[in-house]
């Protein structure tokens, strides 16, 4: 949409880290500090929402990840083939800058998240998080994430899922 306030890039050097404050330290402390390094070992990427052409309003971070077949619920890995891992996407962090809460940005960086997972040329069966606690884990499960048995904050969501939830319902994860 052209009105869009948000644009979405990957971080680069010139984007300032120092301001960004979601209220949660240690994901302040990882933009600031670790994840530049995180970037340059090839170990994540990070992509992050601006505001007015320059400030970061939110950002979140994705790798290559497994799960092992024996962790998901059975009626999901009854459909999978019997190795013993499944190749997921991890969004290992996500964060809104407290100025930009509840305006829809948490969502829609999800959803832009879900759009590389599911464009990638490398296959990978769902994005899977690791949610810091129980609001987190809560703020999943509202976007469709399941979480695994017996492992509350890690939850994964089916890419198959999540394109034909953007195909039925295009309010669900609305575009930034
Ligand atoms: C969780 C977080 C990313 C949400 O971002 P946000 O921009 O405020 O959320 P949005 O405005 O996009 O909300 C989208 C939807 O999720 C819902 N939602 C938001 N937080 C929720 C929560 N904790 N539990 C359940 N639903 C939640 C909203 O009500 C909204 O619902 P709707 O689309 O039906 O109206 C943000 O609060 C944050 O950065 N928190 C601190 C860090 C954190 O917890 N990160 C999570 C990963 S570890």
């Amino acid at each position: 949409m052209s009105s869009a306030p948000f644009l979405v890039a990957p971080l680069d050097a010139a984007h300032d880290r120092t301001v960004f404050n979601s209220g949660s330290e240690p994901l302040d402390r990882y933009l600031r500090e670790v994840v530049t390094q995180d970037i340059r070992r090839r170990v994540t990427a990070c992509f992050i929402a601006l505001a007015d052409g320059q400030r970061i309003a939110g950002y979140y971070t994705l790798a290559s990840a497994s799960l092992f077949l024996a962790d998901l619920p059975a009626t999901t890995a009854k459909k999978l083939p019997r190795y013993p891992t499944v190749p997921v996407v991890r969004m290992g962090r996500l964060a809104v800058d407290q100025a930009f809460k509840g305006q829809g940005l948490g969502g829609a960086l999800l959803a832009d998240a879900l759009d590389r997972a599911t464009h990638s040329e490398i296959a990978a069966y769902a994005l899977m998080v690791d949610a810091k606690d129980e609001a987190a884990a809560a703020f999943y499960r509202h976007h469709g994430f399941i979480a695994l048995p017996g492992l509350s904050l890690t939850l994964f969501l089916p890419l198959a899922t999540a394109i034909a939830s953007r195909k039925t319902d295009n309010k669900r994860f609305s575009p930034i």
